[in-house]
């Protein structure tokens, strides 16, 4: 055996011993984590693989998690569902990614397979959907098991920057899917995005696939806004004065928007969609929320109007990928700060208050294999 066949072999034991630990983001309850000890997590089921993470970042979502939002993560749960890196480990059934293998790690899992992932709903795959850093153990880690890997990994490109790739895990086919799809976006269209996070920063970028004419952008942070005047923004309204829906009314006279998108998961942000909605208007929600919203149906029922949701599919990413590799998208200007993954309580501190920080993508790097 050479010798470096020799530590691929040791690589590969220690990564399978069940007494092997790796630091990870730990949940420990509404307003609590640690970065910590963990077992390395292990093959389970023949279509898994087990990836050992170089790049990782922290979504809105987490955030909503961590308020206590989605009560389905339970105390103990390794956060994240957004990451890059290369697989140390396949089980029997995987047959597209070898050991090796560099990859962009979907926040969906598909098994491609179902009758939800056969519509091409990968959100509510009977055997995935989102559940990475949600109901199974995800990316803010060393390393990570991806069940369903076939489905659910995508082939990292040679000439790709990891920091561009990594927006191709959530935000980029959240924002496309869930805000620009739905909505309905159109050449000639006034759009709003309501919250200039990250999440609506890619709506921003993506609505520009269809030349819409005016896209207002409202948040409460002016950073954000400037960030989005940058990448497209036609008006800024910053809503902390309570009145960003009469500012639209204004700025429309009277009309209103063809497409409001909510990007924050708020009842105000919800709110302020239906009050700026134009007749024959779409309001695309992608926002998590954890609250009740209310409906105006008292307003709303003959405005033509349409609703949507949407948990990302991620059935748009390798077309986003395309797009991100031709350099007509370019997401790694979203990066704002880094952090090496032992930092990452640090990390969290700068993205929850990205206001005072100046903050909209934060990227973790692990760059050295322990
Ligand atoms: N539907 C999906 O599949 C999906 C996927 C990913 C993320 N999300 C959700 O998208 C949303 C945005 O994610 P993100 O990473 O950009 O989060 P983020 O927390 O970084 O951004 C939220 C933005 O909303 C702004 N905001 C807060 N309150 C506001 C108010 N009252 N008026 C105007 N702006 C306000 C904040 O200043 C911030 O810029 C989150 O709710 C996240 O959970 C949904
Ligand atoms: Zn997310
Ligand atoms: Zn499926």
């Amino acid at each position: 055996m050479t010798t470096a066949e020799l530590e691929l072999t040791t690589a590969r034991t220690s990564a399978q011993s069940p007494s092997a630990t790796m630091k990870a983001l730990i949940y420990h309850g509404p307003g609590k984590c640690a970065w910590d000890d963990k077992p390395r997590p292990t093959i389970n089921d023949p279509g898994d693989a087990i990836v050992r993470i170089t790049t990782s970042t922290i979504c809105g979502t987490d955030l909503h998690i961590l308020k206590g939002d989605l009560p389905a993560v339970t105390d103990g749960r390794i956060l994240g569902h957004e990451g890059i890196g290369v697989i140390e480990q396949v089980g029997a059934g995987v047959s597209e990614f070898h050991v090796g293998d560099k990859v962009i790690i979907s926040c969906v899992t598909a098994c491609l397979k179902c009758d939800f992932c056969r519509r091409g709903m990968y959100s509510h795959c009977r055997h995935g959907g989102w559940i990475l850093g949600n109901t199974i153990d995800g990316t803010q880690a060393e390393y990570v098991r991806i069940p369903q890997a076939d489905g659910s990994l995508y082939n990292f490109p040679p000439d790709g920057d990891e920091e561009a790739m990594v927006m191709l895990s959530d935000i980029l086919p959240t924002g496309f899917e869930c805000g620009v799809l739905n909505g309905q976006v159109k050449p000639g269209d006034t759009i709003v995005i309501v919250g200039a996070g990250p999440v609506g920063l890619a709506v921003l970028l993506t609505a520009q696939f269809y030349s819409p004419a005016a896209i207002f952008m409202i948040d409460l942070d002016d950073k954000r806004l400037a960030a989005a005047k940058k990448f497209g923004a036609t008006t800024l309204i910053n809503s902390a004065d309570g009145r960003a829906a009469q500012h639209v009314m204004e700025l429309t006279e009277g009309a209103g928007v063809d497409v409001a998108i909510e990007a924050v998961g708020l009842p105000a942000t919800f709110g302020i969609c239906q009050a700026i909605v134009a007749a024959g208007g779409r309001i695309a929600n992608v926002g998590v929320h954890g609250k009740s919203v209310e409906l105006h149906m008292e307003k709303l029922w003959d405005r033509n109007i349409s609703i949507t949701t949407r948990l990302v599919d991620t059935v748009t990413t390798p077309m986003l990928l395309k797009v991100v590799r031709s350099g007509k998208l370019q997401p790694h200007k979203l990066v704002t700060h880094r952090f090496a993954i032992n930092d990452i309580m640090k990390a969290y501190d700068t993205f929850r208050n990205a206001a005072k920080e100046g903050a909209l993508k934060v990227v973790l790097t692990n760059s050295e294999p322990r």
